[in-house]
């Protein structure tokens, strides 16, 4: 059997092409040579379909033997990765190998957020498969990362037929087990409580979940874990996909007849049925696979490395992102342009390099009623024109940032009221609404023009660094009456490239523009948000406590440089909780570092503990943004302490942070054992002088004091001596 091989540092990924043209996967995991044909077995199995050509040869079924991009039509009645139908509404494919090339470089996609690379740290593969009766072609292509064990898939379909074809359902990526035991690790969720793990295991009948909302979404993140049953932080295999998309997606893992499992990802099929005429193509987005034998950690520290390095862009990529004051939680829509300044002034005074102004700066947005869609700072409200606000904060010394939602409108804004066919509204019905607003249809070009220059209008008057973009509502009612486009699946692509669209024009016109993503928080903490936002604001939740799990959760598949994390008022708005200034710092600076609140409503010691936070921020920069990141505790065992730690590339510093998070009489010490240090070496804790080795760090661990009190937190400096 041909066979086609993918090398990286430490793992192999190879398809075998059968004959007729059937294409096999053959596997995917630990770094090997030669060919893996000689897995396959052949047999006979009632009720799974022979291809007409080898109907001799029963034991030749795609039923059952494992496909590299399955397609519904060819005998597999498995779940496929590829189903399209004629214009009669006939289903049917039967995707067939033509032919496959490689080159040098990482391949990209049109109007979609990929991976890239320089030309020698990547190669791509191509494989041209067709279905001979429509003569439609997809391609699947591969971006190999040799030194990072990466590969990205994503498909593109090719209408080279003479009659229009429907696209049922087009995944990016699909992987098929021969044989094993898996369980999934996702990560589910709601509004201000995103991204919880779940460890559950992959069954017959399987799992299916994702987003009908419009956003990826606060219930399910497009980042999945598929891992061996013995696989822990330290040890085993674990198989990632990561879904560089914001849109409605799918994900499915599915365990067979025969014990094989598949897990894919891609768009989500349901309602899809993306016309394709005779010469149009469609490119699916992608997904980046990992695999490693080495455990969750080092899955994590391979999605870190490769969204820090591969997916964000920008001046932030690399360097250090102003430590920031935001004035939501200090204000909402209740503020002056005085007040304002007073909390710019103070936060200055206390060393914050950046004032961002939220929520109801423009129109006429007082509250969540109206305003959306009016782009026009409202002079009135703020006693100045936008720019002579600016111009006042950076006079004292800092940088300037604003909140925009670009995809809403409110009813009652000038813009519904001249374009009230702008908005996502089926004729007929009463729409659905979300927090009072309405969705834009961004799938129109001439919306997303005219939003955008509203909105860089403002970015070329006034001085302004930090851009917020937020979205804050689930669509519904997706209806166009343009380019006779009007299936929902269709109009929730196009939608996706129109906010693609808007966030690469606004880092192109204005490349200084650092973008912090958003979406209620963290209802669209994706990988192709990653691509133009570097940081996105992590959860609507403040609360310290909340955030250990959200944030722990969070960074399974994305970077701490990602996560928009502030230190809050007390108690926190969202839970009531009381925290000290202490422990909320340590957590918010496990992120992209800044404050939600007004400093001057803090006592003077208060005032003295944010200067020395911000100063150990910029200290500890680098050790937390390019270390690596490890958790120490099993957050879903309910551990009494929480930990986490940052260790520098030549494992020498380590940053612990520890929290208690219940206490008990008489209660046994916890030790937190720790990980990447060398054992060999003897480590010195700066905070209290005491020595340890890294062995004994690892394998017994470092107790952690019994205090009285829940809620203390801990941050320890270790240096090798
Ligand atoms: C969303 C964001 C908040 C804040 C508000 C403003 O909920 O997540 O941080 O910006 O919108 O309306």
């Amino acid at each position: 059997m041909k066979t086609i091989t993918m090398q990286t540092r430490r793992t192999t990924y190879q398809m075998g092409i059968m004959e007729h043209g059937f294409l096999l996967h053959l596997y995917y995991g630990p770094r090997t040579e030669g060919s893996a044909e000689n897995l396959l077995s052949y047999n006979d199995r009632g009720f799974s379909g022979n291809p007409y050509e080898v109907k001799e040869k029963r034991e030749i079924s795609m039923d059952y033997l494992p496909q590299e991009y399955s397609c519904y039509g060819n005998g597999d009645f498995r779940s496929p990765a590829f189903r399209m139908k004629d214009e009669n509404g006939v289903f049917a494919a039967d995707l067939r190998y033509l032919s496959s090339k490689r080159y040098e470089g990482k391949y990209m996609i049109p109007g979609l957020p990929a991976v890239y690379a320089d030309t020698e740290e990547a190669y791509t593969v191509e494989v041209l498969l067709r279905d001979k009766a429509t003569g439609v072609e997809v391609t699947l292509r591969y971006g190999v990362l040799p030194e990072l064990d990466v590969i990205t898939r994503s498909t593109e379909v090719w209408n080279n037929g003479k009659k229009k074809v429907y696209l049922d359902k087009v995944f990016s990526a699909s992987l098929d087990f021969l044989t094993g035991d898996f369980d999934l690790l996702h990560f589910y969720g709601r509004h201000a409580m995103e991204r919880n793990i779940e460890r559950v295991p992959v069954s017959h009948g399987g799992l299916g979940f994702g987003s009908r909302r419009g956003a990826s979404s606060h219930q399910h993140n497009p980042f999945v874990i598929l891992a061996e049953k013995e696989t822990t932080e330290k040890y085993g295999g674990c198989w990632g996909m990561s879904f560089l998309y914001s849109g409605n997606f799918w994900f499915e893992a599915e365990k067979d007849q025969f014990e094989q499992t598949r897990m894919q990802m891609g768009i989500l099929p349901e309602m899809f049925e993306y016309p394709l005429a005779p010469g149009e193509r469609f490119y699916s987005p992608e997904v980046a696979m990992a695999y490693t034998d080495e455990g969750l950690a080092k899955l994590s520290h391979i999605y870190h490395e490769l969204i820090r390095r591969h997916v964000c862009r920008g001046k932030f990529r690399d360097i250090r992102r102003p430590v920031l004051i935001n004035n939501w939680e200090a204000t909402y829509f209740d503020f002056t342009g005085s007040q304002i300044l007073d909390i710019a002034r103070q936060a200055a005074e206390l060393g914050v390099e950046m004032f961002v102004l939220d929520d109801g700066w423009f129109g006429k947005r007082d509250n969540e009623d109206a305003g959306l869609g009016d782009w026009a700072a409202n002079e009135k409200k703020i006693g100045m024109s936008l720019s002579a606000l600016s111009e006042k904060i950076h006079d004292m010394g800092m940088k300037f940032g604003l909140w925009i939602e670009p995809e809403m409108v409110n009813e009652d804004s000038e813009l519904f009221r001249k374009h009230p066919d702008w908005a996502f509204r089926i004729p007929g019905r009463m729409p659905v609404m979300g927090r009072n607003q309405l969705t834009l249809d961004f799938s129109r070009k001439e919306v997303v023009d005219h939003i955008f220059e509203q909105i860089s209008g403002n970015l070329e008057k006034a001085r302004i660094e930090y851009i917020k973009m937020d979205m804050n509502r689930s669509i519904n009612d997706v209806y166009t009456a343009v380019n006779g486009c009007q299936n929902f699946g269709e109009i929730m692509h196009r939608y996706v490239l129109g906010v693609y669209d808007f966030l690469e024009r606004l880092t192109t016109r204005f490349p200084d523009l650092l973008v912090e993503g958003c979406c209620g928080g963290g209802g669209r903490f994706d990988a192709g948000m990653l691509y133009y936002t570097p940081q996105i604001w992590c959860s609507d939740d403040t609360d310290a406590i909340e955030r250990i799990y959200i944030q722990n959760g969070t960074s399974f598949g994305y970077p701490i440089s990602a996560v928009g994390s502030h230190v809050s008022a007390v108690p926190n708005h969202q839970t009531g909780r009381t925290v000290s200034l202490h422990t909320r710092a340590v957590v918010a600076m496990s992120g992209s570092f800044g404050y939600e609140l007004d400093l001057n409503t803090l006592t003077e010691k208060e005032k003295e503990e944010v200067r020395g936070q911000i100063r150990a921020y910029k200290e500890n920069w680098e050790l937390l943004h390019e270390g690596r990141y490890y958790r120490l505790t099993d957050l879903c065992a309910h551990p009494d302490a929480a930990a986490w730690s940052f260790v520098s590339r030549d494992r020498e510093e380590m940053l612990l942070n520890i929290v208690n998070i219940n206490v008990h009489a008489n209660a046994p010490v916890s030790y937190i054992r720790c990980m990447g240090l060398l054992p060999e070496k003897m480590y010195k804790v700066q905070e209290t002088g005491k020595m340890f080795s890294g062995a004994a760090l690892m394998t017994v661990g470092f107790p952690v004091p019994v205090v009285m009190g829940e809620y203390n937190a801990w941050q320890y400096h270790f240096i090798c001596v």
